[in-house]
């Protein structure tokens, strides 16, 4: 049985990928700031998941992550589901930089102490939801689409490090484009939107499958590769 550390599991795709991986056996150590709804997740099989109330914007959160993973008895797989993202077409400084906290910072915060637990151990597998929105730079979500890009190249930049050290560390970088869930949740209605159950299967079948980048879904694959395909001078006029 595999032990599991998912967080941000109190809802959307964390929520789906903690009731996939209880399907199929495995022990969870929960957490986010939400812990009512890390206490209805825990009640699907009361003995197989622990909670853990955890803000990755404090400094403690890391020590916290290490209780959670004693408590769960170790750590096989970690699966990083925290995030924030609003658009900010007004610039507002406060949403800005509370994304900058908690995507850019928190995520440093946590994978980074998955990561030392794994090299300590020698071996694990790291996955952690970052977004297509890290593909460029998007006008309409300044910070969001930064924190993306910068969780993509550290999780790159971390593969590179473990694999030049000699450690058993897997990673994988899970890219959706929209998905309907609190995130999104608003006035603005956003195309090709995906359920975050069916996202949550493919994000199961990507780690099982160890994959290291997965987009999700194909037509999302397609048009990250298109926009990467678009020059600056095109890309910087786009009304997006
Ligand atoms: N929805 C989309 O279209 C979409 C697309 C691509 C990528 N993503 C990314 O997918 C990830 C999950 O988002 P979601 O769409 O499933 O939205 P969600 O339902 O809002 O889930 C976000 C999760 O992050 C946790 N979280 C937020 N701030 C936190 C903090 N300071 N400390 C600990 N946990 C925190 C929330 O828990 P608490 O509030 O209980 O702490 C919640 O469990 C995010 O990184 C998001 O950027 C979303």
């Amino acid at each position: 049985m595999k032990k599991v550390i998912i967080i941000g599991a109190s809802s959307g795709m964390g929520l789906e990928v903690a009731k996939l991986l209880l399907a199929e056996g495995c022990y969870l150590g929960v957490a986010a700031r939400r812990e009512d709804r890390l206490e209805a997740l825990k009640q699907l099989a009361p003995d197989r998941v622990i909670t853990a109330p955890i803000d990755v914007t404090k400094d403690d959160a890391p020590q916290r992550l290490r209780s959670l993973i004693n408590d769960l008895g170790g750590m096989d797989l970690f699966f990083y589901s925290s995030g924030i993202g609003k658009q900010n077409r007004t610039l507002t400084p406060d949403i800005e930089l509370n994304t900058v906290n908690t995507n850019g910072m928190g995520f440093t915060r946590m994978i980074g102490e998955a990561y030392r637990y794994f090299a300590e151990q020698g071996e694990g597998h790291i996955a952690a939801i970052s977004s297509i929105a890290g593909t460029k730079g998007l006008g309409p979500a300044p910070s969001y689409s930064a924190t993306k890009a910068f969780q993509n190249v550290y999780l790159q930049a971390l593969e590179q490090q473990s694999n030049a050290r000699g450690l058993k560390i897997r990673f994988t970088d899970i890219r959706p484009g929209f998905v309907d869930t609190d995130l999104l949740r608003g006035d603005f209605r956003y195309p090709m939107m995906l359920k975050p159950e069916k996202v949550a299967r493919q994000i199961v079948n990507a780690l099982h499958n160890k994959r290291h980048v997965a987009v999700i879904d194909w037509r999302y694959s397609i048009l990250t590769a298109l926009w990467r395909c678009l020059p600056r001078t095109i890309w910087r006029r786009l009304k997006l």
